[in-house]
């Protein structure tokens, strides 16, 4: 029989939910940058035509002084000149500014008022500490009624060598060149969206397909120590002179009133295991002892008790049994602490441990047993009454009674084979949620 764990459903589910997850990650993380990095050199490319258009005002005024043209009639010629640029309007122009001269005597050129309404740019004003040396200049992005501009400073070098002037200036874009600089990082952010769209399709098969070797590959050794655990299981049951049934049954009973008492599956697993294991210590008991008709003396009893530190020394050596030492260590306590090894009372012996304690003896009074008959499904309910408070949990009693005569007409009607199909379906339940944390 083979275990079914719903393993495509939930890897493709988990995969898609990741891809999507990484892809939206990438898209923001790579996308904002390229949104910033292609917006910045747009604004840099506006600023280097309108730099370049300022040039031409250099040059026009250092070629008037070199031609002997006083130095405020070359200031104004030159002044003139950029008023009167009107070609590459296609890009911007110039529409207002402030030239500097040496003596800091200033010429306003263009429409003032809107040289004033330049936010963020101090185009009218005469703040040295704003002005650029020779070789350098400075720009921003501004906004002028509702249009981007550029907002250039640039020094001018008289004959001299030394700065003759300043042009403090607004270069206003025109709608086309402006949305160039939404539209290209937009562009671009698209073109990563893309890209990270492509990878991701082009990588979701492969990562599918080894995610579907590896959940099955955890699926089979997953199986392996559940067959490994019924084994075990089988083994000490031969030993013991019990049969698988018991087993089946005692767990299945467990279960369910785990279940009842809302249980996490991590501890219904524990469950699951531990009531398989429960008597796993047995193997270390001696035939004298652990087969011997009628009554233990004293000291062999003694020995008997033993078979709990057997049992969690045999099942702690393994990582994947670690969950079952509750009740392998702890299906002999009782309620009033008077069980052993530890004598541990009420809340303080495991939940799944005062569980099984009831099902087990429910399932040993109420089936047949090569040396008994199995009692009467009252006689048996009278029984675990006495033992009410003393030997069981009072509140899982309750609860247990109240599904038992249900499970116990069912299981008494299945024979080993309908067990183990039943058992099979739970540890598929149980253990196969398990395998939902593979790829997280
Ligand atoms: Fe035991």
């Amino acid at each position: 029989m083979k275990y079914r764990y719903p393993l495509h459903t939930f890897v493709n589910r988990i995969l898609v939910r990741r891809l999507v997850l990484v892809g939206l990650s990438v898209s923001i993380l790579i996308g904002g940058t390229a949104w910033f990095q292609v917006r910045h050199l747009a604004a840099d490319r506006a600023v280097g035509v309108a730099l370049d258009r300022l040039t031409i005002i250099r040059a026009q005024y250092l070629r008037l002084r070199t031609a002997g043209v006083p130095r405020e009639d070359s200031i104004f010629q030159a002044i003139n000149s950029l008023n009167e640029m009107d070609f590459n309007r296609q890009r911007g122009f110039f529409v207002a500014g402030v030239f500097y001269d040496r003596e800091e005597d200033f010429h306003v050129f263009g429409d003032s008022t809107l040289a004033a309404s330049v936010e963020g740019a101090a185009i009218v004003g005469n703040d040295r500490s704003q002005r650029p040396e020779l070789g350098e200049s400075i720009s921003s992005l501004v906004h002028v009624e509702d249009q981007v501009a550029i907002h250039v400073v640039v020094p001018i070098a008289g004959t001299d060598g030394q700065v003759a002037a300043w042009v403090s200036t607004v270069y206003l874009l025109t709608p086309d060149a402006a949305a160039e600089l939404t539209s290209e990082p937009l562009q671009a952010v698209g073109l990563v969206v893309l890209i990270v769209l492509a990878i991701s399709t082009l990588l979701y098969p492969v990562i599918l397909k080894l995610a579907r070797r590896l959940a099955e590959f955890s699926g089979d050794l997953l199986e392996a120590n559940l067959e490994m655990m019924e084994a075990l299981g089988c083994a000490i049951a031969k030993r013991d002179g019990d049969t698988d049934a018991h087993n089946y049954r005692v767990t299945i009973y467990s279960v369910r009133l785990a279940e009842k008492e809302g249980l996490s599956t991590k501890a219904i697993q524990g469950l699951i295991k531990g009531a398989f294991l429960h008597d796993i210590g047995k193997i270390g008991i001696r035939d004298n002892v652990l087969l011997k008709p009628g009554r233990l003396t004293e000291d062999e009893f003694s020995v008997m008790k033993t078979h709990v530190d057997h049992g969690l020394d045999i099942v702690g050596r393994s990582r994947w049994l670690h969950d079952a030492l509750a009740i392998v260590g702890s299906h002999h306590e009782k309620f009033d602490g008077h069980g052993y090894p530890a004598k541990i009372p009420g809340d303080m012996i495991p939940a799944t441990a005062r569980i099984f304690a009831i099902t087990d003896v429910f399932d040993a009074l109420s089936s047949e047993r090569p040396y008994k008959e199995a009692l009467p499904l009252e006689r048996v309910i009278a029984i675990l009454e006495e033992g009410r408070g003393t030997h069981f949990d009072p509140d899982l009693l309750t609860s247990f009674l109240l599904i038992a005569p249900e499970l116990h007409a069912k299981l008494m009607d299945w024979g080993t084979e309908e067990l183990r199909t039943e058992m099979f379906r739970i540890n598929g339940q149980y253990f196969a949620s398990g395998l939902e944390t593979l790829l997280a």
